[in-house]
């Protein structure tokens, strides 16, 4: 009977699992390279390292043009506003997403719409998308979540029926691929984000991939404080410094070098963990679609029953998290947040269109569902320390599981820490 490490019994994994980001003299040479160059910023944009980058990550995507950003939310932003979606427009997204996915619009002077996700893949549900649109649905953002990627044959059978454009939140799926095509080159545009814990990292970066050479030179444009960037030089518009530095490009270049084993390490830790997690009752790993042909694992998402398994997804991440297990329960609802409050939010959006606002109504069952009972997320370092470190997962999972067992008043007392 070994006493559960929330309760002060000693953690099932001591060792911490490797951190993030990956960085060794490479890294410290760019950037000091960068720094002796002079040329730090991002002006003139597109300077040579953020050029260089731009060519890798296009190709690595079988993409068409790449623009290079600050971040991965102006990355959509920038993508409503090169659309020409604006003030009052509606925008449907997933009510599970961080905040970003949602606040972007909101930027843009649009309107989020959330929509109800998928048991089976924590994205946006193609039927809950259809259920949303109206006369003034103008955009889509579908969310890759953690390893998984929605539904885009469906989404964009929907965005064509509607004449919709399609912005993929791809900030966790860098290098996935969907029936032969890399994620964020599905959709009009595909948002990627380059922050500290994502898959490719500069510390902060994103960027945004566009299908059309117009959107392209666009959102170069509005980066780029509304210069033209068409041969013609004559698209002018509204625009902003919202560019990518040449020390960010830099660490970009050497990331991108280490980015295919690393992807290749963390999907096949994830496909041995499917197979540890699928021996254990009350567990649910979640389907794998035929079209996911490889997925990035930025986080790796599962389930679970919460009466077979005897406690609900917070007590677990909790008590696994306490085992040395880097877990948490996911995305709290979006219409929970604050910022979407008319009430508490001065942001200009909802105080406009207060109506959009009252959730009240809104029932969004797989999204209470998997974010209040059922959801779990593992951090990506588990998938880079081995099969040990994967089996440290199911045996703190088991560990946990028989805990609950033994003493059932246990998920209460939990519950209520
Ligand atoms: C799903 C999703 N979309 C967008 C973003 C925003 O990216 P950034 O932090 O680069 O703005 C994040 C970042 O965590 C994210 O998880």
């Amino acid at each position: 009977m070994t006493k559960l490490a929330i309760l002060g019994g000693e953690p099932l994994r001591g060792d911490p699992y490797p951190s993030w980001p990956v960085h060794d003299e490479a890294d410290v040479e760019a950037v000091a390279a960068v720094v002796r160059s002079g040329n730090w910023g991002g002006y003139p944009y597109p300077g040579p390292e953020t050029k260089r980058f731009l060519d890798a990550f296009t190709a690595m995507n079988g993409g068409r043009y790449g623009v290079a950003m600050m971040n991965g939310t102006i990355t959509m932003e920038v993508a409503l506003r090169a659309a020409g979606i604006g003030w009052g427009d509606e925008v449907i997204v997933p009510a599970y997403t961080f905040q970003a996915t949602a606040a972007a619009p909101m930027m843009a002077g649009a309107i989020p719409v959330l929509a109800d996700i998928d048991r089976d893949t924590f994205c946006i549900s193609p039927s809950a998308v259809k259920a949303a649109i109206t006369e003034r649905t103008r955009a889509i953002i579908p969310v890759h979540v953690a390893s998984q990627m929605a539904d885009m044959d469906a989404i964009m059978a929907i965005a064509d029926a509607h004449n919709l454009i399609v912005i993929e939140d791809a900030a966790h799926a860098h290098g996935a691929v969907w029936d032969g095509m890399s994620a964020g080159t599905i959709g009009h545009f595909g948002s990627f984000s380059m922050q500290s814990t994502k898959s490719m990292t500069a510390g902060e970066g994103g960027i945004l991939l566009c299908q059309s050479q117009e959107h392209a030179w666009l959102a170069e444009s509005i980066i780029d404080c509304g210069r033209p960037h068409d041969p013609d030089e004559t698209i002018y518009t509204l625009g902003f410094n919202y560019r990518m530095t040449e020390l960010q490009a830099a660490l970009l270049n050497v990331g991108i070098q280490r980015f295919p084993a690393q992807f290749d390490q963390r999907e096949k830790s994830a496909d041995y963990l499917d197979e540890a997690l699928s021996e254990i009752e009350g567990l649910r790993v979640l389907p794998r679609d035929s079209r996911l042909h490889r997925r990035s694992v930025y986080s790796y998402t599962f389930a679970i029953d919460p009466e077979a398994f005897g406690a609900t997804n917070r007590v677990v991440a909790r008590a696994l998290f306490a085992e040395g297990i880097p877990c948490s329960s996911g995305y709290d609802p979006m219409y929970r947040y604050d910022l979407f409050q008319p009430g508490l939010s001065r942001l200009p959006v909802p105080s406009a269109f207060p109506e959009y606002f009252d959730y009240e109504g809104l029932d969004l069952p797989v999204v209470e569902r998997i974010s209040g009972r059922e959801g779990l997320w593992l951090e990506e370092s588990v998938f880079r320390a081995g099969e040990e470190g994967v089996n440290d997962v199911a045996a703190a999972l088991a560990k946990v599981q028989e805990a609950l067992e033994r003493d059932p008043s246990l998920a209460d007392a939990l519950a209520a820490q």
